[in-house]
């Protein structure tokens, strides 16, 4: 036996190649915590293990990529047909290649005609774990694939619970944590798009640290952890399949989508880890992360009541509290009064816009603010031009009423006139228009998609129209919006520099799901405004101090009509405006920690042991009579001076070492409440 091994700064991962045993795929003997050199195995796994009573006399593992044979009866990593036949792939040849970044695993099984290339690679940076597998058909006639994992790790035998999320439209990111046990835990999505409700990542804690997991993927998903026979389990990933929606040719291959998976020592370790993936992922107009603009958007103010003048006054007013870039939502196009027409058709409302857009842009420029445009390429309504000349570019079936949501349906990507469509369309409009930034929404799920199920097909029509628009305007930056956390996910990352968190902006609300949100990705793409007290969503009413504070460490923004504000609240505006032009830089594109202490009190710091700007939130009242300390083990045996930014209170010196074992005493707080501290190692 020979062991493969690759490691990052924090992590190991060893598989084992056995030699005798023909093509078997290598198996899996270590994922986790850095291992010390020289902390191998004696001997093969199988050699290590008697045979239990009653099993087959040959010893099934779980390998890299496990397949219905031989007396595997743990989860599959391929399940595929010929019309029923050739439903049983065992690996008769296995080849290791290196492609300079990734290990490529090639299996192949002569007797069922598969081949399976399975891609891992270990970044050293990050020591994110990316896995991948494509699928050809190297037998003869058509071959049905209904399972293919992008990847199967293992889960030690301490692995305790399953941390995932669920949610629903304003109700993004509820965590969720389930024992492991006996029973196979899963989450499927089937909603078309990332969904809301089964968010396609999960975090595991084990005695020794935590492995999150997300797949990068915009489309229907599944993820499974199984137990095994010997303790462990097996946890896979990959695109949820309908029922015929991969038919191969010979010939022909599918990929999967990448599958993100990251050890950490803590949580705040695995975040970290999925940052430094995720910040890598988007590709900035200029190269490099610019200051995150201060947003507006005019959605929650004005719905679809557009009016130029009125704008233009919104635009007046934002530019004076210090706005940076100011985004028209849904309503400006033809016939667009509420939301049950005109999608598809992307042309100005004349009665809305009687000179087009361009006045009003240019109105913004001149401010010193960015314009930007809210449109939803991938959507028809029924009542629109678009749909009266084209019907049948629904994606949809013949004899089937087609299910509105939103009143709208879905166009047919997977089409290239439909394609080519849309890019005019909103080529035209980057074209007319200095445009810097596209609020790219999608509001409604998908149902019967396509004669044959076309939903991955529909995710790659979408990426591709994003990759195209995206090679044409580089300079344009876009947000993924989908019915606000709807499409959050590290695929439409690639294409994306922002992703709109939740349609509800409600301050308290947002506390749970931005820690969330955080777990797996940075602030700098969190978009997160300040709303309307009371909150449109919930009703409840928040002060601006609280709204502001709880919105700034994201890319941060106004979502209310500034035009009529009482004057102390435009002083206090304009001060946190200021606030986090000031604070944004040591935030975004920093390491991000995040922590709890009794009696609800919830901390986030950004920073190193150098530094660190500290958020302490408290949304109770406090059952105790003092406030608790905040452990900050990140901080160094230096002595650090401690400055209050927000609200003001006296600066101090305090030992780090002391702040790390027994933590920093910070003032009491109210009820929705945040305070925000700065440590700066002297
Ligand atoms: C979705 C978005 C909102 C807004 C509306 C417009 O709900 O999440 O922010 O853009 O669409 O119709």
């Amino acid at each position: 036996m020979s062991l493969l091994r690759l490691d990052s700064d924090t992590t190991s991962l060893l598989l084992e190649c056995a030699e005798g045993r023909g093509g078997s795929a290598p198996l899996w003997r270590y994922f986790g915590r850095r291992l010390v050199e020289g902390a191998a195995p004696f001997g093969g796994l199988g050699d290590s293990r008697a045979l239990p009573s009653f099993h087959p006399d040959e010893q099934a593992m779980l390998s890299l990529v496990p397949t219905h044979s031989a007396g595997w009866f743990g989860p599959a990593a391929v399940r595929a047909h010929r019309s029923g036949r050739d439903w049983v792939q065992q690996w008769t040849a296995c080849e290791e290649a290196w492609d300079g970044e990734s290990l490529v695993i090639t299996l192949t099984d002569d007797v069922s005609g598969v081949a399976v290339e399975q891609r891992v690679r270990l970044d050293p940076a990050s020591g994110v774990l990316t896995l991948s597998a494509r699928l050809t058909n190297t037998g003869v006639g058509d071959l049905t694939l209904d399972w293919l994992a992008a990847g199967t790790v293992p889960l030690p035998t301490h692995a305790a619970s399953v941390t995932s999320w669920h949610g629903r439209h304003n109700v993004e990111f509820q965590e969720e944590t389930a024992p492991l046990t006996r029973s196979t835990w899963s989450r499927e999505n089937r909603r078309g798009l990332t969904s809301h409700e089964d968010w396609p990542a999960a975090l595991v804690t084990t005695e020794d640290g935590v492995i999150g997991a997300h797949l990068a993927w915009s489309g229907n998903h599944r993820q499974a952890i199984e137990p095994l026979d010997d303790g462990r389990y097996a946890w896979q990933a990959g695109a949820y399949l309908s029922p015929g929606e991969v038919i191969l040719a010979e010939g022909e291959s599918y990929t999967t989508p990448e599958w993100l998976v990251a050890y950490g020592a803590d949580r705040n370790a695995m975040s970290q880890a999925f940052h430094a993936d995720m910040r890598a992922r988007v590709t900035w107009p200029t190269g490099t992360m610019a200051p995150r603009p201060v947003h507006i958007n005019s959605w929650e103010g004005f719905y679809f009541d557009h009016d130029e003048a009125a704008l233009m006054a919104l635009a007046d007013s934002a530019a004076a509290l210090g706005v940076e870039r100011f985004v028209l939502d849904d309503g400006w196009f033809k016939g667009r009064d509420d939301d049950t027409s005109s999608l598809g058709d992307w042309v100005v409302e004349p009665s809305k816009y009687p000179r087009g857009l361009g006045p009003l842009a240019q109105h913004v420029r001149a401010l010193g603010m960015e314009f930007g445009l809210w449109v939803e390429p991938e959507m028809v309504n029924p009542d629109s031009d678009l749909y009266r000349a084209h019907p049948e570019w629904v994606l949809g079936q013949a004899g089937r009423r087609d299910v509105t949501a939103r009143n709208q349906l879905v166009l047919d990507l997977t089409r290239a006139d439909v394609r080519d469509y849309l890019f005019e369309r909103v080529a035209a409009l980057l074209d007319d228009l200095p445009i810097a930034y596209l609020k790219w929404d999608h509001n409604r799920v998908l149902t019967h998609a396509g004669e044959r199920a076309a939903f991955s097909a529909q995710v790659d029509g979408a990426y591709a129209l994003f990759a195209r628009l995206r090679a044409a305007y580089p300079a344009v930056e876009i947000e993924a919006c989908a019915g606000g956390g709807g499409r959050i996910d590290a695929g439409i990352l690639r294409h994306t520099h922002r992703f709109w968190t939740s349609d509800c902006i409600d301050a308290t609300s947002r506390v749970a799901m931005q820690r969330a949100f955080l777990a797996f990705f940075p602030p700098e793409v969190m978009g997160s405004h300040v709303g309307a007290s009371p909150a449109h969503s919930t009703g409840r009413m928040q002060g601006m101090d609280f709204r502001a504070a709880v919105a700034l460490p994201g890319h941060f923004g106004l979502e209310f009509d500034t035009r009529h504000m009482a004057v102390e609240e435009v002083a206090k505006l304009t001060e946190w405006l200021a606030r986090y032009k000031d604070l944004r830089g040591e935030i975004h594109g920093r390491p991000v920690w995040q922590g709890a202490e009794k009696d609800g009190l919830l901390w986030q710091a950004f920073g190193d042991a150098d530094g660190l700007l500290l958020f302490v939130t408290r949304l109770q009242f406090p059952t105790l009579a003092h406030p608790v300390p905040i452990r900050l083990p990140i901080l160094a045996e230096r002595d650090y001076r401690v400055e209050a930014v927000w609200p003001a209170a006296d600066t101090r010196i305090e030992n780090g070492a002391w702040l790390a074992a027994h933590g920093l005493t910070l003032p009491p707080q109210k009820a929705e409440s945040v305070r925000i501290v700065r440590l700066t190692a002297l």
